[in-house]
């Protein structure tokens, strides 16, 4: 039988990505400079947004999110109970405190029936996250969002290419954030961008992510008296992106289309090949929505979830992915319950219960491999490999 090895994710470059991360290199340019913002005009190009800000991560983006929409101490943001570690640290790094509210377990996005329960007179903040690619329902949220006079910083780590109504996530609120780690859509090894239409905001984004400065190192070099540094008005940080990547985030831009097209298909193949799986779930996709795939991510439910049964189909989950290590595939949990975290249970004192399906989420589900070169070979070894060892899982 054949044995082949099959990664959870694997970046995608071409010649075109090594042309121009040399670019940088040969110009002696690289810090952020033109490449940088050549990538932004890009991104807000594709997600239809008036203006992009690239910095060094996607929680760097969630950082300055809230540092710019004046979020602070004595403040509440609501955000998903299962979601990356980051969602909630970015409540935290501004003295905030995150608000956690459960998800809906078809979708793994945050609960749209218990947003209201959660505000609060402190509340100010709320951050759909579109997890795994998959929008949330932004007409919903929006009208909470205006029913209670609130702000939205969309979570778009995983959302570059996913849209809600014909229209690219990261563009409903007041602030929209992705990441470029080597497990989403494009990489720039790591780096993010934050999208607004608001001209101010975008001013405020570009002083905060340069310590605050009034100009880029890059406009005051091109500019006559070089020589005197910018203002200062903000408490700003080093978020940055280099030229370097800005060059790779530019040529992966020239492809994104084909790269997001490719991880639909695959996830189409997938669809089609669990139909003999009824053990998992497969991904859920309202009509409204365009998945963006950033994972496929399944749910483990050889039979009825309860958090009685819990441990048990845990157990086995965990059995299978092991199986499947052994037979050189790569899977992953889909990501973590944030409520289920130390840091969190400890300061919050959250119990998992609190959180049911986010707890359910973080315990039963399994992403498997998926990338834009992922072969019929590959993905037809992934599934026959899960049927057969999940025979052998009691
Ligand atoms: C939902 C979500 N938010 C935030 C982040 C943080 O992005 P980064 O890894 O670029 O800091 C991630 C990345 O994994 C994510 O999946």
């Amino acid at each position: 039988m054949i044995h082949l090895k099959v990664p959870i994710a694997k970046t995608y470059f071409d010649e075109r990505d090594f042309e121009l991360i040399r670019e940088p290199l040969k110009s002696g340019w690289v810090v952020q400079g033109a490449y940088v913002k050549r990538l932004e005009e890009a991104v807000a190009r594709f997600t239809e947004s008036p203006f992009a800000v690239a910095v060094t991560s996607g929680t760097a983006a969630l950082h300055l999110a809230m540092v710019a929409l004046g979020i602070g101490p004595g403040d509440e943001v609501i955000v998903p109970a299962f979601t990356w570690v980051s969602t909630a640290n970015a409540v935290e790094y501004v003295g905030a405190t995150p608000v956690f509210c459960d998800i809906d377990p078809e979708t793994f996005n945050i609960d749209l029936e218990q947003i209201e329960s959660k505000i609060t007179e402190h509340t100010r903040a709320l951050v759909p996250v579109h997890l795994f690619g998959l929008s949330c329902d932004m007409s919903r949220i929006m009208a909470i969002a205006e029913k209670h006079d609130l702000m939205v910083v969309e979570d778009a780590a995983c959302g570059l290419g996913a849209r809600f109504g014909g229209k690219h996530v990261g563009n409903f609120g007041d602030l929209g954030c992705f990441s470029f780690h080597p497990r989403k859509a494009i990489t720039t090894g790591e780096g993010g961008m934050l999208v607004t239409s608001d001209e101010k905001r975008y001013e405020l984004l570009q002083a905060l992510r340069n310590h605050g400065a009034s100009l880029s190192d890059f406009a005051r070099h091109d500019s006559k008296r070089a020589f005197l540094l910018s203002e200062y008005n903000h408490l700003g940080y080093n978020y940055r992106m280099t030229d370097i990547q800005g060059a790779l985030g530019v040529a992966q831009m020239e492809k994104v289309d084909w790269l997001n097209k490719k991880r639909r298909e695959r996830a189409t193949v997938y669809d089609e090949l669990l139909k003999n799986a009824d053990f998992l779930k497969i991904p859920s996709c309202p009509p409204e929505m365009l998945h963006g795939y950033q994972s496929y991510v399944c749910r483990f439910t050889p039979e009825p979830v309860s958090t009685a049964v819990l441990p048990d189909l845990n157990r086995r989950r965990n059995d299978l992915m092991v199986a499947l290590e052994e037979k050189g595939i790569s899977t992953r949990q889909g990501t973590h319950a944030v409520t289920l975290l130390g840091y969190y249970q400890n300061k919050y004192g959250i119990r998992n219960e609190d959180f049911p399906n986010a707890w359910m989420a973080d315990k039963l589900t399994m992403a498997l491999p998926l990338y834009p070169q992922i072969t019929d070979e590959e993905q037809q070894y992934v599934i026959r490999t899960i049927i057969t060892e999940y025979k052998g899982i009691r």
